[in-house]
């Protein structure tokens, strides 16, 4: 593998400070990371190195808590960075970083920057001969803002980059536990074997957070919560648990089939969003056991009017031979009860219930992403019992991820995704055809529900969303799992 170089543009910025130069370190604490790769940071601050790193330390201990780097570590991982100061966007700033890159070397450029960036960071890259040799782009959400929007950004990248070397980063499928469960479907016979319409009856996707919309008002209000995590995480969830066994751990072999899964999705429309989607907005509620303020009294907030959705419930179907009758419901929000994410598996009753007193206890698998990273599967037994004879009870096999993991870290996504673009490895990035379609149905959703007037309902920061979200499922005779 030739040496590789890392450009990171945006390197002041949060996303690099919390996430990026973190991960670079574990992976080079953990002596995954070439000995001579170099990293590029560059932002807009007219700042020296030594001011560059003072600062980047000071921010990523504050994050990095017990994992902090000490003096020594920090020596040996600050010598790969240089950093140099630029307006990205004026074409004259590109040729320091011409002169600094090497052609026999692989330049991965990351673009940490807002989106309105990434055309005018490409255009100049190219015209300043930037682009020969190996070069790879990474970039962040959000691609787009709905399907023609995405089309052009991809359409701008498809101009200076092959496919093969554009990473779109979906950071969820660098969790450690996303990658579980391609690995749990795909590598254990008795789940492969009872996964589809005979033995589901429905299928749940939770991603719940605490926080609110944490200072990002402006950001926040034009998106809501469609568009900035069910257009990209969930349906990349969603999408990982109906697919088709790939033929390989391919990138083009999972991205065809994840590709399917989005196109198979049943369009909501004006005649199906009023009973198949809820939107929610939160009120002043109570948080970690503070009181925090409503959605429209957030700091930074310009409409009171805004009608933006920080939580939507819906029930979506997969039209195919699998999943034919199964509804998948998908609720995800700001400021509720507890961060979590998980998908729940409902098995369906058995057919007839030998044991008497009432009905059949249905399995449920239970697949938590975060926190307590595991599998749990519902199972029934007996209840140890003179008394009664056959009386039935519920117990929980419980595969608890922390165990026996090296080390008692979890990696964090970005460690993941970065060692695989640094490898060349594009299964865990996201393909253009993906999220156009994911585009697709997302804006037929919204124009669904501006055309029926489905409004945000307000739900208490601390709840579980709008008592509307309960009745989508409750109304199927299911409920959410607590
Ligand atoms: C980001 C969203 O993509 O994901 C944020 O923009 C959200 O609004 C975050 O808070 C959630 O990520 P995680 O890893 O904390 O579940």
């Amino acid at each position: 593998m030739d040496p590789v170089d890392l450009i990171i543009f945006g390197a002041s910025g949060d996303l690099s400070a919390r996430k990026l130069f973190p991960a670079l370190f574990q992976l080079d604490q953990a002596g995954l990371l070439q000995a001579d790769l170099r990293i590029a940071a560059i932002a807009r601050d007219d700042i020296s190195l030594e001011v560059f790193l003072e600062g980047l330390r000071k921010r990523m201990t504050s994050y990095m808590g017990d994992n902090a780097p000490d003096d020594e570590a920090w020596a040996q991982y600050s010598q790969r960075i240089i950093y140099s100061h630029a307006d990205f966007s004026a074409v004259e700033n590109y040729g320091k970083l011409k002169g600094w890159l090497d052609d026999k070397r692989t330049s991965l450029f990351y673009l940490a920057t807002p989106p309105s960036l990434f055309a005018p960071i490409c255009e100049h890259l190219n015209s300043a001969d930037c682009l020969t040799g190996d070069c790879r782009i990474v970039l962040e959400k959000p691609i787009g803002e709905n399907l023609e929007s995405s089309r052009k950004v991809n359409e701008t990248l498809a101009k200076y980059f092959d496919e093969r070397s554009i990473y779109r980063i979906d950071h969820y499928l660098g969790k450690e536990t996303v990658q579980n469960l391609l690995v749990l479907r795909f590598a254990n016979r008795f789940v492969n074997s009872q996964w589809d319409q005979s033995c589901i009856d429905h299928v749940q996707i939770t991603v719940g957070e605490v926080v609110g919309i944490e200072d990002r008002w402006s950001y926040y209000d034009k998106v809501g919560q469609l568009r900035d995590m069910v257009q990209n995480h969930l349906m990349q969830l969603l999408c990982l648990v109906a697919m088709e066994p790939p033929n390989s751990l391919e990138a083009e072999s999972i991205r065809d089939e994840k590709v399917k899964i989005v196109k198979a999705l049943r369009p909501i429309d004006d005649t199906t969003v009023l009973d198949h989607v809820v939107r929610g907005q939160y009120a002043q509620g109570w948080s970690n056991e503070n009181v925090v303020p409503g959605y429209l009294e957030e700091p930074g907030c310009k409409s009171e009017a805004s009608d933006t959705e920080t939580f939507i419930a819906i029930k979506a179907h997969v039209d195919n031979w699998r999943w034919a009758g199964v509804p998948f419901y998908l609720r995800t929000g700001k400021r509720l009860a507890e961060k979590v994410t998980e998908i729940i598996i409902h098995y369906k009753n058995l057919p007839h219930n030998i044991f008497g007193g009432g009905a059949s206890i249905p399995n449920t698998l239970i697949i938590r992403l975060q926190p307590n990273e595991g599998i749990e599967m519902t199972m029934v037994s007996k209840r140890q019992s003179l008394k009664e004879k056959l009386s039935l009870q519920n117990h929980t096999l419980n595969l608890d991820f922390r165990d026996g993991n090296d080390g008692d870290r979890i990696p964090d996504a970005y460690e993941r995704l970065f060692l695989d673009a640094i490898n060349g490895d594009q299964s865990l990035f996201v393909g253009r055809e993906e999220i156009e379609e994911s585009w697709r149905w997302c804006d037929g959703l919204i124009t669904a529900c501006k055309s029926q007037g489905i409004d945000t309902k307000p739900y208490h920061a601390g709840s579980w969303g709008p008592a509307k979200a309960e009745i989508l499922i409750e109304k199927d005779g299911r409920s959410w799992h607590a």
